[in-house]
């Protein structure tokens, strides 16, 4: 049985004394619920929060990952220097480095790849435009982006991965997908996964992420493909998170 998980994700928009905060509010509060949660600091702050997080049943991650595993590439982080700490997780394909940083489905694909190769489970980011929503192209705009990490890094390495289907509108907006059109949207990533392997389609966790807040995640929670969620904004509070967190046990 597919476990659930929250992922925080945040951003830019935290600084050294408020990291240190939030990882001690999320420690002192941590509930006792049955399942996964990991945060994904900026990379400067991962050494501190991982030693602040050893030990406890908090994960972490990073927020991307490098193209390549080593070279001439100033500025960029590998996935073994993430290793070194002990990452769990890295974020590939968020939207808005694919909108701001000219990641494409190939670049993500590497991210994705180097993930894998380091023992470390990507956390595959995938989702619309409000202009691919209104235009009927939701579904095919996420079989793209989907496919072309298939084809590259292989079903296989699947079994190690998880999905965040984030459409962008939904993104910071406080315009949350509805819990059925999530849902649509999940079935039909999982759908696409059980053409190439039943097995893989059946144990994927599938995120959702866009504007999720203690208020919604009950109702997101409660469909039967989504497997919890990529929060940004409300991962920045221990409160707001853990209570996303809690809402598992509903
Ligand atoms: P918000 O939760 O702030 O909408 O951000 C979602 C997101 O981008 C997570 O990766």
């Amino acid at each position: 049985m597919r476990r659930n998980l929250v992922v925080g994700n945040w951003k830019m928009k935290i600084n050294h004394q408020s990291a240190q905060e939030l990882v001690d509010g999320l420690i002192a509060g941590m509930p006792a619920v049955d399942a996964d949660i990991a945060v994904c600091p900026p990379f400067l702050y991962i050494p501190e929060v991982s030693q602040r997080l050893a030990n406890t049943s908090i994960s972490w991650g990073a927020q991307n990952v490098a193209t390549h595993i080593e070279g001439a590439y100033t500025g960029e982080i590998a996935a073994v220097m993430l290793k070194d700490f002990n990452c769990k997780y890295a974020i590939v394909g968020h939207s808005e480095r694919r909108a701001n940083y000219a990641d494409t489905d190939i670049t993500v694909a590497q991210r994705f790849q180097q993930a894998i190769d380091a023992g470390i489970i990507p956390v595959l980011a995938i989702g619309e435009l409000l202009e691919d929503r209104e235009q009927g192209r939701t579904f095919d705009v996420v079989a793209k982006q989907l496919n072309a990490v298939i084809d590259f890094a292989g079903i296989d390495s699947f079994q190690n991965a998880v999905i965040a289907y984030e459409p962008v509108w939904a993104i910071g907006t406080g315009k949350t997908a509805s819990a059925e059109q999530a849902q649509e949207v999940h079935l039909y990533i999982r759908q696409l996964l059980a053409e190439k392997n039943q097995q893989i389609a059946e144990n994927m966790q599938i995120l959702y992420g866009g504007s999720v807040k203690p208020q919604n995640a009950e109702a997101l929670f409660a469909m039967p493909d989504i497997d919890g969620a990529l929060v940004g904004g409300d991962s920045l509070s221990a409160d707001s998170f853990l209570k996303i967190y809690s809402s598992f046990q509903k």
